[in-house]
């Protein structure tokens, strides 16, 4: 496997198709559905527009590069979700992916949960009015005050990830005179990403306790005996950008036969399973992401399936879907500063942004794609690769893209999909100054993350 291959990228680098976009597509004018926010189209002038608002006039008003997310879209995607999944289970958004309080505030109107992973997402989580029993929280290796205020405020769950930390909550709790609804997370040995998922081996991770070797047994047996504790479920999530389910049935079944060991063990049925999120969207319109209703059909299956086969009632089931909701509804919107075609390789397109607003190709080797969004062309297609303005040369936004040859400086173009994992990872590399999300709904544009200014970079510089 390669070494450069991440865990959270879209394919890893030893199953991805080399050269795949060889091939410029039919028509470079062309906005695939898969992978553009619901309500992007071009306007008769060719205009990309989201939301009834053509770019040209989105990039006047709130200037390049720019997150624009399409609201409608977002509030679909989380009712698509809670509408599949139904009254037995719950959906719990993934804040990491991208999280504002603009963000709570559409959770809690369609009904969704949030997934919070440090004391910052719980700050926003809270300070938008979220309930905080409608929280679970999340990470590896939280502070003792981030436990002391997750349990204070009273979040729904505790995600607990290591002995320490069962030991760690049940005294804080017990401290606060509280008992706290737990969740164990365990590693089940598996991972999936993608089209492949790899069901052994794969406890060499931080996160989590193993199934193997009787470790989550032991923690769900010293939970159980600890007053501050109300253990209420297992945890597992086993990877990101996942379309095959087959890692989702692995991780159901073990995680079921734990279910079964504990109730053989302590008389205890414990009530809920969760299966984490990375459910996988388009980035590309080679991608085929699951509709959630189908995600959902196949868990319950799964569970049912192997509840009934241990003789346990069927848990409650819940999900942690981030990028699945997030990641479709935005894309970043850049304008052209200089093109550089070198002769028989490729074009380099620079961009007013780069790594600082997307690190995914950079980290992850991840793909994208990209269009001219201000106009359409008839021109040939010109194999380009979008780079920002950072002093880097692995500063790359899109690596292979078909856009037309008469490309010019001053054009918008517009890299689709970038909702997730964009905006939540960027960065002030260079002193970049980090791009406005701005939420399009109805013809209208509502900064939800402003621009930073370069006296945001300078007060937090004491001098
Ligand atoms: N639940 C847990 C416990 C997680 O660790 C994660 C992601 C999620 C849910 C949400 O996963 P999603 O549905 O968004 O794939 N920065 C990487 C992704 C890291 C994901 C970490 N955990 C990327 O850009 O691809």
């Amino acid at each position: 496997m390669s070494r450069s291959a991440h865990p959270a990228g879209p394919r890893h680098a030893d199953v991805m198709t080399e050269g795949h976009y060889t091939a410029p597509p039919a028509d470079l004018n062309a906005l695939d559905e898969k992978v553009w926010a619901r309500t992007v189209t071009r306007d008769e002038d060719g205009v990309i527009t989201v939301g009834g608002i053509g770019v040209t006039r989105l990039a006047e008003e709130f200037g390049t590069p720019a997150y624009f997310l399409d609201e409608s879209d977002f509030r679909a995607r989380c009712r698509a979700w809670a509408d599949a999944f139904g009254r037995d289970a719950d959906v719990f958004y993934a804040g990491k992916a991208f999280l504002s309080r603009a963000v709570v505030r559409w959770l809690q109107e369609e009904g969704l949960n949030l997934d919070v992973c440090s004391g910052g997402e719980l700050t926003c989580a809270l300070d938008a009015g979220m309930p905080a029993e409608r929280i679970a929280f999340h990470g590896n290796n939280k502070t003792v005050a981030e436990i002391e205020r997750a349990v204070a405020v009273g979040v729904g769950r505790i995600v607990l990830d290591s002995f320490q930390e069962i030991a760690r909550v049940a005294h804080i709790a017990q401290r606060l005179g509280k008992r706290q609804r737990v969740q164990i997370r365990v590693t089940v040995g598996v991972e999936a990403h993608t089209h492949e998922f790899i069901a052994t081996a794969h406890e060499d991770q931080k996160f989590g306790i193993a199934l193997a070797g009787g470790q989550a047994a032991e923690a769900v047996r010293r939970a159980l005996t600890l007053d501050g504790l109300e253990l209420i479920g297992i945890h597992s999530h086993i990877g990101s950008q996942i379309f095959d389910m087959a890692g989702f049935e692995v991780s159901a079944r073990r995680v079921v036969q734990l279910l079964a060991e504990v109730r053989d063990e302590h008389g205890v049925e414990l009530p809920e399973i969760d299966l984490g999120g990375g459910l996988g969207i388009a980035y590309t319109s080679e991608d085929d992401p699951r509709e959630p209703h189908e995600i959902a059909k196949a868990l319950g299956d799964i569970v049912t399936r192997e509840c009934e086969a241990a003789g346990l009632a069927t848990p409650r089931i819940s999900v942690e879907p981030g990028r699945a909701i997030v990641g479709p509804t935005a894309f970043t919107l850049y304008e052209v500063g200089t093109i550089k075609p070198l002769e028989g390789l490729r074009t380099y397109v620079s961009v007013d942004g780069g790594m600082s607003d997307n690190i995914r190709t950079a980290l992850y080797d991840a793909e994208y794609t990209v269009a001219l969004a201000s106009r359409t062309s008839d021109a040939e297609p010109m194999l380009a690769r979008v780079v920002g303005k950072h002093c880097e040369s692995g500063d790359i936004v899109v690596k292979d893209a078909f856009l037309p040859s008469d490309l010019a400086p001053g054009d918008l173009i517009a890299v689709p999909a970038t909702g997730a994992y964009c905006r939540s990872m960027a960065s002030n590399y260079n002193h970049a100054l980090r791009p406005p999300v701005v939420a399009v709904r109805d013809g209208q544009a509502r900064v939800i993350v402003r621009r930073e200014t370069e006296e945001d970079l300078l007060c937090l510089d004491v001098g």
